[in-house]
């Protein structure tokens, strides 16, 4: 794939699938503007970014803001633009996930998820449309999750803001199609990353259940599942063949997921000794 001379900014790109995205975009040939929170984390990443150019001409910068702040966001946008790379492409990957029965999730574990997951989605493109529009080109990849078509136990807060991060993009692709510029959603399934063992900490034995024994796919298998998506100007990508082969059968077979995912419940139940 080449991606040469094209300027990417991922947000969320020190850590699992946004960094793995960064790390390709960098080896194809782009300059690559990372944003996180932890500048630890981020200086780390910007290092394996780095080594991955291919030409000493590409340019690799870590930028630490929040992208729940539109205040922040908007102004490391700003500076990406003004040092002369207005995006051609955005990642919007910046994610937290909090997996846990309803009961044990507070008010402020749905504030930040919404926050961070939709908001944060929101405010990165307000910050970064208005240079696509002015050049009447671009592409805005924002990642859902397969919590993002399919209720899944334990996801209350996570799948709520990712199906708004769907419902979102769906509505943006249309707005945005005649100024040139493509909407993509991601729907990835279990992917190896600090996110997805941090959730397992508080994973119910239910949503276990529900994953059952399927192997998370690797950062790196999302990542160039993103990068074909972009290529082929797809607005819904679907790494790995789970993803797209549920959604679809979601799509006519709803109540068959009903009655699977009642069924793990009461199994983890019995399992329980609960009645
Ligand atoms: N892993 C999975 O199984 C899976 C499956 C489906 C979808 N996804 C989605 O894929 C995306 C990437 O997830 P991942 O698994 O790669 O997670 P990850 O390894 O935990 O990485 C998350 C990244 O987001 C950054 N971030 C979190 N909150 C932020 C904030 N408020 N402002 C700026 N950056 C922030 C983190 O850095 P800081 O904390 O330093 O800010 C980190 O760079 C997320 O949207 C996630 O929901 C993941």
């Amino acid at each position: 794939m080449n991606f040469a001379g094209k300027n990417a900014v991922i947000t969320g790109g020190s850590s699992g699938i946004g960094k793995a995205t960064a790390r390709l975009l960098a080896r194809y040939g782009a300059n690559v503007f990372i944003i996180a929170r932890g500048q630890k984390r981020l200086d780390a990443a910007l290092d394996e970014i780095a080594a991955e150019r291919n030409r000493a001409d590409q340019v690799c910068r870590a930028f630490s803001a929040d992208v729940a702040q539109y205040e922040q966001i908007k102004a490391v946008g700003d500076a990406i633009v003004e040092s002369g790379y207005p995006p051609d492409i955005l990642i919007n990957s910046a994610g937290i996930a909090r997996c846990n029965y309803f009961d044990e999730l507070t008010l402020d574990d749905f504030r930040q998820t919404m926050d961070i997951n939709f908001f944060g989605t929101v405010n990165t493109i307000k910050a970064v449309l208005p240079y696509m529009k002015e050049r009447r080109s671009g592409h805005i990849v924002n990642i859902s999750s397969m919590a993002g078509f399919l209720g899944v136990f334990g996801y209350t807060a996570y799948g709520a803001s990712k199906f708004a991060v769907r419902g979102f993009s769906d509505v943006l692709r249309c707005e945005l199609k005649p100024y040139g510029i493509h909407v993509s959603v991601v729907f990835p399934p279990d992917t190896d990353t600090p996110q997805l063992w941090a959730e397992n900490e508080t994973k119910p034995l239910e949503t276990k259940m529900i994953s059952g024994t399927v192997k998370p796919m690797s950062a790196e298998a999302v990542a160039l599942a993103i990068l074909r998506g972009v290529r082929r100007r797809r607005h819904l990508i679907f790494p790995g063949w789970e993803s797209g082969f549920y959604y679809h059968l979601h799509n006519v077979l709803g109540p068959v997921f009903t009655w699977y995912f009642d069924a793990a419940v009461a199994r983890a139940r019995r399992q329980r000794g609960e009645s």
